[in-house]
């Protein structure tokens, strides 16, 4: 089986003035359609440059990245992001939505930014998105006015809406409280049987972590141990 998307010896620097900020050092990671992976570190590890990477958001130092095995790590940015907004979710922990905008048009944003012709209604979906996660009776509210739990819900719609191959999320329960966070990491869990999604979840909470399938521990920027 060949990975949906394979990083190939990657690094990331920054440059902080004259200072070289190795975030992500030399990783080789292949990622197959429908797994679970999860990605543990302490802070400043590099999880969030590395999701970083693997969502396409951010192009490597070092390194090749493929996605659905075309080579993606030299790609303009008009390109990738066509790609990444038709292929890759992200939900993160502060939620980022956009709070002038109600629940509905926050969900509805991604295909706005389509270029491709939609096969769906944006609104339709966006309320069977909200339904299915059961806040559909805040669909017209404005996201400050609404729970942390339920702003997670509506990001994560948002991150759906597309019908991406995976979703990223960057310590998704991190503003949640001991109850609503288990919660929604069993909804983001259910999205692999009911879409089909590949999950990659970056936390730095072990009892996080042991929930996937496969768990990666990176430190210092380096990949340290594998579990596979
Ligand atoms: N845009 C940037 N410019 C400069 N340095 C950066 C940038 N983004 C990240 N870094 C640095 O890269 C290293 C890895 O950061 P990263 O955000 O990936 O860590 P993290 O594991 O996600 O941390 P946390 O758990 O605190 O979110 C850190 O030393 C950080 O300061
Ligand atoms: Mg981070």
């Amino acid at each position: 089986m060949k990975p949906l998307i394979d990083l190939r010896n990657v690094s990331k620097t920054y440059w902080l003035g004259e200072t070289e900020v190795k975030a992500v050092s030399g990783i080789s990671l292949p990622i197959y359609r429908q797994e679970y992976l999860s990605i543990l570190g302490a802070s400043g590890s590099g999880k969030s440059t590395l999701m970083y990477l693997i969502g396409l958001l951010e192009i490597p130092s070092r390194g090749k990245i493929s996605f659905n095995g075309r080579d993606v790590s030299k790609l303009a940015d008009a390109k990738l992001s066509h790609l990444r907004n038709g292929s890759i979710g992200f939900v993160f922990q502060q939620f980022n939505l956009i709070n002038k905008f109600t629940v509905l048009e926050n969900v509805i944003l991604p295909t706005r930014y389509s270029k491709t012709r939609l096969k769906f209604n944006p609104k339709n979906k966006a309320r069977q998105l909200l339904k299915d996660f059961g806040i559909l009776d805040r669909q017209d509210f404005f996201p400050n006015k609404i729970s942390g739990g339920q702003q997670q819900r509506v990001a994560i719609a948002r991150a759906l809406i597309m019908n991406p191959a995976v979703l990223l999320a960057d310590e998704p329960t991190g503003n949640l409280d001991s109850k609503t966070g288990p919660e929604i990491l069993r909804l983001i869990e259910s999205l692999r049987k009911k879409f089909k999604t590949t999950i990659i979840m970056v936390t730095h909470e072990k009892e996080v972590a042991n929930r996937a399938d496969k768990k990666i521990y990176i430190k210092d920027g380096r990949l340290v141990k594998k579990y596979l």
